[in-house]
Parts: structure tokens; C-alpha cells; sequence
């Protein structure tokens, strides 16, 4: 008798872990037949009309593929562009003028305006800096 409530748990168990295990493995499946995720390595390069470049000591916000890019003027003329997906948990950044640095609003990381560097707070790695060419029809942003 016992054996027997022992068997019937055992199974219960099974079933339960079985049931959880399709329960995580069906929006996995989802996802990865999606291919969601793909568009960015799909787009190396994009557009922006002349108009976007911003004034000094401010930035600008364009999409590169599905991710978040960052156009930067900074006080002295020069023109920046970036990753805007935090590296810490993936919140979008953005430039202080103030600070003359790209700030990350959700727990304070900062990084160098130019380079992308990660400079303080939780950021594990700096942001990629996008390759950035002014030809006669606008400027044309890039992986390097
Ligand atoms: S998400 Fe940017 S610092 Fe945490």
C-alpha cells in the first residue's frame, strides 16, 4: 500500500516537472523560429537626413535595426555615433551636456561621450561606436 502511494507521487511528480519543462519550452521554440533578434545583424548600415545632426551639447535618438542609436554634438563640434542600449540591463541612454557624458537614467551609468567607454556605475561594457560618414545626400551610419 504504501509502495503503491509512493509510485502514484512519483509519477505526479514527473507529470508536474514534465508539464513545467513545455511550459518553457514552447515560448523558446516560439522565439527562436521567429527570428526575432536577427534584424539588427541584418541591417550594417543606415541613413540619416542632414537635418538629424544635432545642435552642440545636445543628441539625437535614430533606430539601427530593431536597436536604439545615439547621435552626439558635442560642445566642441565633433560628432558621435553610438549603441544607446545600456549594457547593464538595456535601458536606452542618453547624452549629458552637462556632464559631457551618456548617462543611463535606470541606475546611473555613465560613459564617455566619444568612445562609448563605460566610466562609472553598473555598465559591465562600454557601447559600440558606430561608424559615422557625411556624403553629400546625408550621413550614412555603420558598423565598424
Ligand atoms: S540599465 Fe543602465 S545602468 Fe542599469
Amino acid at each position: 500500500m504504501n509502495m503503491n502511494r509512493r509510485h502514484w507521487l512519483d509519477w505526479v511528480l514527473k507529470g508536474v516537472t514534465g508539464l513545467y519543462g513545455l511550459v518553457l519550452a514552447v515560448p523558446l521554440v516560439k522565439f527562436l523560429q521567429s527570428g526575432e533578434g536577427e534584424t539588427e545583424e541584418k541591417v550594417s548600415q543606415i541613413k540619416l537626413e542632414k537635418n538629424v545632426v544635432p545642435e552642440p551639447g545636445t543628441s539625437k535618438i535614430f533606430k539601427f535595426g530593431s536597436k536604439p542609436g545615439i547621435l552626439i554634438r558635442r560642445m566642441d563640434g565633433t560628432v558621435h555615433a553610438l549603441t544607446a542600449t545600456c549594457m547593464h540591463l538595456g535601458c536606452t541612454v542618453d547624452y549629458s551636456k552637462e556632464e559631457d557624458r551618456i548617462a543611463c537614467a535606470c541606475h546611473g551609468g555613465r560613459y564617455d561621450a566619444s568612445t562609448g567607454a563605460n566610466i562609472s556605475g553598473p555598465p559591465p561594457a562600454p557601447l559600440t561606436q558606430l561608424k559615422l560618414e557625411e556624403k553629400a545626400d546625408g550621413f550614412y551610419v555603420s558598423k565598424n
